[in-house]
């Protein structure tokens, strides 16, 4: 069998141990070697997964890949860097799968790209986003007042009021994903906070 029949058939140099605990340097060079590989698709599988947003309108006057867009192309068009354009592009991507904290899978997917201060912002979005419409829920639309006393309170007050509230208007030009695309991948292409950063810089 060669090398390419290995590839048609999904087979692949493997490690050997059946507990992880009988592991050796071999197999760790092997899954070290596949994990950063794996890693580089990351901003593929973010976007992918972000398409699934397209034509989910929920009600609303944009579906949700629109919204994102919207509060994308706003937050770019005025100023706002490369991580906030991302961080605002993929704030609700978490809404198929956390469909009741959708802000904490956003945060933890760009946890590892970007400052603790847009990371702030996007994990507590829901919050502040609450105030322009928790009280037709029968809910309390200070429940962002909790952070008051957070430096990234008017950072996230802001995000939501310049750009994340305003994202729904069905006549705005946003601009399409694949405008958005090399800035994920700029963003994504090396992390900054991760649990695996040391062994990420090595293999680099
Ligand atoms: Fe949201
Ligand atoms: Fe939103």
């Amino acid at each position: 069998m060669d090398v390419t029949d290995d590839t048609l058939h999904g087979i692949q140099e493997r490690a050997k141990f059946r507990e992880m605990k009988e592991g050796t340097q071999e197999d760790w060079a092997i899954i070290g070697s596949e994990y950063m590989a794996f890693a580089q698709g990351l901003p593929d599988r973010v976007l992918t997964h972000l398409r699934l947003l397209d034509g989910d309108f929920g009600g609303f006057p944009v579906d949700r890949l629109e919204h994102s867009l919207q509060t994308a192309t706003r937050a770019h068009r005025d100023g706002r860097d490369d991580q906030y354009v991302v961080m605002a592009l993929l704030h609700d991507i978490g809404d198929t799968l956390g469909t009741y904290n959708h802000p904490e899978v956003a945060a933890s997917i760009i946890k590892p790209f970007v400052s603790e201060e847009v990371h702030w912002i996007c994990q507590n979005h829901g919050h502040f986003q609450g105030y322009y419409y928790f009280h037709y829920l029968g809910m309390d639309r200070e429940s962002r007042e909790q952070f008051r006393g957070s430096p990234y309170f008017d950072a996230c007050a802001e995000f939501c009021e310049k750009y994340d509230q305003a994202a729904f208007d069905p006549d705005y030009a946003s601009e399409p994903l694949e405008f958005f695309e090399p800035i994920v991948r700029r963003v994504m292409a090396r992390p900054i906070n991760s649990l695996y950063a040391k062994a990420q810089a090595q293999a680099a």
